[in-house]
């Protein structure tokens, strides 16, 4: 693997497997190989030993992922939160198994796109949050938030732990924002966290038509990503060169 990004948020719901995808799609029109994984997930569906994840078979058909157990290797049924999700089902979030499969998936592609869940002080086992995962995999982090009122407060909370805990951001994406009659609110949130944290506000994406995570479709997704999103700023320079080259 050359590169990666671990895709993380201001909340649950707030677009991480939305951006992934954006990004997946993106990256894929440039002809990067690009793999994805959904570590860690719950609220998944089906027999008990083929358990289905909507983020991961949604960020599979992005990138077309070829090794299904590894892109997601911990799954629960339960729709809480990891740790007590692995409690109940009596299972565990396995991270030694998690850092194998990327590992190996880091192997078959240029590009890692991973997937948080919720956010990134999200426990997944005792003394283990997201946090560590992402160190762990030594990758730096996008922060997806929305736009609205509160904003300011869940995207300074992330960016501060994710300071404290040395993990490197590469900017904020705000999703969700509308494209006519904004509010005050959105029209000035990203400024204002821009101008209080000093984080590259990566770009924002509205509400697309006919795209929806459960129902795996995509609707203008790759086209908007594209144009409103500062894909080489994830990147980075050497790698986003690299890719033009190609
Ligand atoms: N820009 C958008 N336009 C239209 N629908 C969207 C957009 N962003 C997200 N959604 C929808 O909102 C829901 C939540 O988005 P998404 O699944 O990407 O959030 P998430 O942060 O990955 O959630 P989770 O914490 O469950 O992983 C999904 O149903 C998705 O289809
Ligand atoms: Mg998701």
């Amino acid at each position: 693997m050359k590169a990666g990004i671990f895709i993380t948020g201001t909340d649950t719901e707030v677009g991480k497997t939305v951006i992934s995808a954006g990004l997946a799609l993106c990256l894929r029109d440039r002809g990067v190989k690009v793999g994805i994984m959904k570590p860690v997930a719950t609220g998944c569906y089906g027999p008990e030993e083929r358990l289905v994840s909507h983020d991961a078979a949604f960020l599979m058909e992005a990138a077309e992922g070829q090794f299904p157990p590894l892109h997601s290797p911990s799954r629960f049924r339960n729709p809480l939160s990891p740790n007590v999700a692995a409690m109940i089902e009596k299972k565990e979030v396995n991270v030694e198994k998690i850092l194998k499969s990327f590992r190996e998936l880091a192997g078959h592609y240029d590009y890692m796109i991973v997937e948080g869940i919720g956010g990134i002080m999200v426990p997944l086992k005792k003394d283990y949050y997201v946090a560590n995962l992402i160190r762990d995999m030594k990758l730096p982090v996008v922060i997806v938030s929305h736009a609205g009122l509160g904003a300011i407060n869940h995207t300074l909370l992330t960016f501060d732990a994710a300071m404290i805990r040395g993990l490197e951001v590469k900017g904020i994406i705000f999703n969700r924002v509308a494209v006519s009659n904004y509010s005050m609110v959105e029209l000035t949130n990203p400024k204002v966290v821009h101008d209080l944290s000093g984080v590259p506000i990566l770009g924002s994406l509205p509400e697309i038509d006919d795209l929806q995570v459960e129902g795996c479709r995509f609707g203008k997704l790759k086209e908007i990503f594209q144009e409103r999103i500062q894909i080489d700023k994830i990147l980075g320079e050497s790698f986003a060169k690299s890719v033009l080259k190609s």
